[in-house]
Parts: C-alpha cells; sequence; structure tokens
C-alpha cells in the first residue's frame, strides 16, 4: 500500500533555483482594497485606498527596490484584494518554499496563485496543513546568515506549525509570543537587519519571548521602536545589505538608522496601511536572506 507521501512537492527533478543578487517577488496592487476586516488597521477603512494612489506608491517601492534586487512580478487576481501582501503566502529558503495556509478565508483565494508560480518557477514546494495556519513571512522570518527561524503564533499563525515549516530546511526555529492584536504578524514587529542588527517593538512580545530576544542580540545590536513608530509601520521594512526601504515615520528612526550605517529611502505607503501593512509585506524574498542581510557589514 502507498504511504502518504511527505509535505514536500516538486515539478521535476531540475535544480533548486539559485541566486546570484537578493531576488524578490512583488505583486501589483490591481484589484487591491479594504473590502472586510481581518485586523484592527482595516476597521474603519473599508474602501478607503485609492487605487489610483495605491498604484503609484507600489510603483516607487518596485522602484527602489530594482535599485538594489532583482525584482519578479506575480499577476494580481480579482477576488484576492490582500494579494498584493504577497509576503505572506511563502518564506522561502534554500530554494525551498514552505507555502502559507492562511487563517482566514478571504486570504486563502490567494494560496493557488503564489503556489504556481513557485512550482513553475522550479520551487520545491513544502505544504503547511490547514489545521495548523502559518502565513509565511508575514510570521516567520530567518536570521541575517540564515541559520535560524524565528517564528510568532498568538494571532495568524499556530504554533504547531512552527517545527513543521522549520522542518522544510532542519532549521532551529525559536518561538514567539504576540500579544497586542495591533500587531497581529511578526513583520509588524520584528525584523532582522544586515550587521545582526534587530529591529523590534518590545510591547508586542510576552516577557519569555522577550527574553528569548534579548538573549540572541546583545543591547547594542537592538533597535527597539517606540509605540508610535510602531503604530507607524517602523518594523516592516525591507533591507538588502545597507539599504532600507520603509514607510513614512514621523520620528528620528530614520537617523537612528542611519547612525549605524543603513542608508534609509522612505516613502508613503499609506493606501497599504490602510490594509494593515507596509513596505516589507510587499516584497516575498526568494533569494537566501545571506545575500541580502548576511555578510554585510554596517
Ligand atoms: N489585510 C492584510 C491582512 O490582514 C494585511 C497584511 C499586511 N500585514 C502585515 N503583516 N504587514 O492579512
Amino acid at each position: 500500500m502507498m504511504t502518504s507521501s511527505p509535505a514536500l512537492t516538486s515539478s521535476a527533478f531540475a535544480p533548486l533555483p539559485h541566486f546570484n543578487r537578493p531576488t524578490f517577488l512583488m505583486c501589483p496592487p490591481e484589484f487591491y482594497d479594504v473590502n472586510y476586516v481581518i485586523n484592527p488597521w482595516m476597521a474603519g477603512n473599508l474602501h478607503q485606498p485609492s487605487r489610483d494612489t495605491a498604484f503609484m506608491q507600489w510603483k516607487n517601492l518596485y522602484r527602489q527596490l530594482q535599485r538594489v534586487a532583482d525584482v519578479r512580478l506575480l499577476h494580481a487576481r480579482e477576488g484576492s484584494p490582500d494579494m498584493v501582501f504577497v509576503a505572506h503566502a511563502a518564506v522561502v529558503q534554500h530554494g525551498v518554499a514552505a507555502v502559507s495556509s492562511f487563517a482566514h478565508p478571504q486570504r486563502q483565494t490567494e494560496e493557488p496563485h503564489l503556489r504556481k508560480w513557485l512550482q513553475d518557477a522550479g520551487f520545491l514546494l513544502w505544504d503547511t496543513p490547514r489545521e495548523t495556519c502559518f502565513e509565511g513571512e508575514g510570521d516567520a522570518l530567518f536570521d541575517a546568515n540564515g541559520g535560524h527561524l524565528w517564528a510568532a503564533h498568538g494571532v495568524r499563525t499556530c504554533r504547531h506549525s512552527h517545527k513543521h515549516v522549520a522542518d522544510a530546511w532542519h532549521t532551529r526555529v525559536t518561538s514567539l509570543h504576540l500579544v497586542d492584536p495591533r500587531f497581529y504578524h511578526l513583520d509588524l514587529c520584528f525584523a532582522p537587519l544586515a550587521g545582526g542588527y534587530l529591529l523590534y517593538f518590545p510591547g508586542a512580545f510576552d516577557a519569555a519571548s522577550l527574553e528569548k530576544i534579548e538573549a540572541a542580540y546583545e543591547a547594542d545590536k537592538r533597535i527597539a521602536l517606540s509605540e508610535l513608530e510602531a503604530t507607524q509601520f517602523g518594523c516592516n521594512v525591507i533591507n538588502v545589505g545597507r539599504d532600507i526601504l520603509m514607510g513614512l515615520v514621523e520620528t528620528d528612526l530614520a537617523k537612528r538608522l542611519m547612525e549605524r550605517g543603513f542608508d534609509v529611502t522612505e516613502m508613503p505607503l499609506s493606501e497599504f496601511q490602510q490594509g494593515g501593512g507596509s513596505a516589507k509585506s510587499l516584497a516575498l524574498r526568494l533569494s537566501d536572506s545571506e545575500l541580502a542581510l548576511g555578510a554585510v557589514e554596517v
């Protein structure tokens, strides 16, 4: 009798995709809107985003990212208004993509489209069971040397998915517990940066999680955000080497990053913030995290 196959799927016996340059995937906001409320930011913003402004802001981010990385594109689909936040649909490392099982049916419609794109591009797919929700780079981020995965639970992603996801790369995983519904994804309160730095908002985590973070990152490597900065999506940044791309934050956060050697490009991303996300959630990393964050002295 055939036993059920493991979670890995590959289209052929072809070599896994390999990148020499940091590479990301983006999805244009063709059908983007706030059509429902699945996070506190969306409440009060139903149908508020302007599609024209969203397009302008997205194109600006796309161009800025193209300066420092290769950017591939996924076609947007009608009926999946949050598909623009493509970072939540998977986590990719070493050519293996752990694909998401979204918690809300509204976002589950995105799954087959990204799955197909990744499969056609030659990635090995590692499925995550529906019973244990998992929301990709929204809740799981590799550190700068790629040997350690940080994964969050508490709102969208189930804790039980963490070990399963980490097994895709036989990597070490540390679970973090999110306790503030405004920071419903890890990418809203935690960002490993090049040079071994960490951007984070302590108020989003329980005490045990904070201890784990503080044990892993020395005090001089931790850049703690204020509540105001965190609510202006200051952790939701894209980092490639010295470059940081982010939405507007009305404090000296950019200056604090520049003092540590980063080149910061801030840009308006207001339309996406009405849906609960900013720069990082608009780009899924396809190349290894080491290529974007590791081996870079800032
Ligand atoms: N509306 C999307 C959702 O709630 C927004 C995602 C953006 N979120 C983020 N983690 N930055 O799933």
